[in-house]
């Protein structure tokens, strides 16, 4: 069993660390939707008022007749995309990404019964076996025009390498003039970004702090959670805000499932996420390296987030070295 293993690997390892993906277990879902209703969390608000004013101009210069999506979650801020697509006509089936079966199979119901004319048809699996699955069924688009999106930031959990890597799978899954709209969050005030990461209500910290929950439940874990807090800290140098657990006391903890005996240290911290942030060249770079050429960039007024629209330029176009 994956998360079995990747607990194991990742508790026994020096620094300790888990994935973010195993946050969106059933209430991890649940509470990631809680966050991002947060007065702290603009991420989320920003992107939407964004996406609300370019809905239109996004759909008329990707003209998609597939929109498939990574990491689709309640596609709340998607509505927006689906519906200025079917606005202009024609056939359209949304591919919605999700690692949460739960989230998945709500969003396909809502979206079913919202947009009658819509074909619906999600993948639930994590980003490299989604793209396994579409690269198999032969570019997963049979020859349709398909917009990807990439939205809310969730590029940020990639260290730079493996967003070059992820954004190249998409690259080689779609065909010259296919577009892609990637969210970004920006770089900013470590003040906006820490408070963002530690909301006064602890949303956040539920969500980080369910990942031993899901542990205990799932691997028959002993984590007494009181023993752990949250934290989450901006990293200048590296461009991200990093997320841990912090062991409260010297403890072992048993999980009986894999089985393991995790010794942790008071002050000790257990990894979890990792949210890079990016400037507007940051975006442009990416996208130049992995043979996409950007279209449009729109911003908020306060430039906190950025959604661009990028077209996949010809199979080995020169790309600018910077
Ligand atoms: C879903 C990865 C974009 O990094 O901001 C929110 C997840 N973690 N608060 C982010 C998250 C803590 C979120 N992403």
């Amino acid at each position: 069993m994956p998360f079995a293993d990747d607990v194991r690997a990742g508790l026994s390892a020096t620094p300790k660390r888990l994935q973010p993906k195993y946050f969106y277990d059933e209430l991890g879902s649940r509470l990631f939707e809680a966050i991002c209703a947060t007065p702290e969390y603009y991420l989320t608000r920003t992107e939407a008022a964004i996406l609300e004013a370019a809905a239109d101009e996004i759909a008329e210069r990707s003209r998609p007749a597939v929109i498939l999506e990574f990491g689709s979650g309640s596609a709340v801020k998607t509505r927006r995309l689906l519906e200025a697509t079917l606005r202009r006509g024609g056939e359209l089936t949304y591919v919605p990404v999700d690692i949460s079966r739960s989230a998945l199979h709500a969003t396909e119901a809502a979206l079913r019964a919202e947009y009658p004319r819509l074909t619906v048809a999600g993948i639930e699996a994590d980003y490299p076996e989604a793209l396994a699955r579409l690269g198999a069924r032969g570019a997963g688009t049979a020859g349709l025009r398909t917009l990807v999106l990439f939205l809310g930031s969730n590029i940020g959990n990639f260290d730079p390498p493996a967003a070059l890597e992820f954004l190249g799978a998409i690259r080689n899954l779609v065909v010259e003039g296919d577009t892609l709209l990637l969210g970004t969050d920006l770089k900013k005030d470590r003040h906006i970004l820490e408070a963002a990461y530690n909301d006064a209500l602890g949303i956040t910290a539920a969500f980080n702090l369910n990942l031993l929950v899901r542990i205990n439940r799932q691997l028959g874990g002993r984590f007494d959670v009181r023993r752990f807090r949250h934290r989450a800290e901006y990293d200048e140098d590296r461009r991200c805000i990093n997320m841990y657990l912090e062991s409260m006391t010297d403890q072992r903890v048993r999980i009986d499932g894999l089985p393991l005996d995790v010794a942790l240290a008071a002050g000790e911290t257990i990894h979890t996420e990792s949210s890079y942030k990016f400037s507007l060249a940051d975006v442009e770079h990416m996208a130049s390296r992995t043979g996409f050429a950007v279209e449009t960039m729109w911003t908020d007024e306060r430039e906190y987030f950025a959604c661009s629209l990028l077209r996949a330029a010809p199979h080995g176009t020169p790309q600018r070295a910077r």
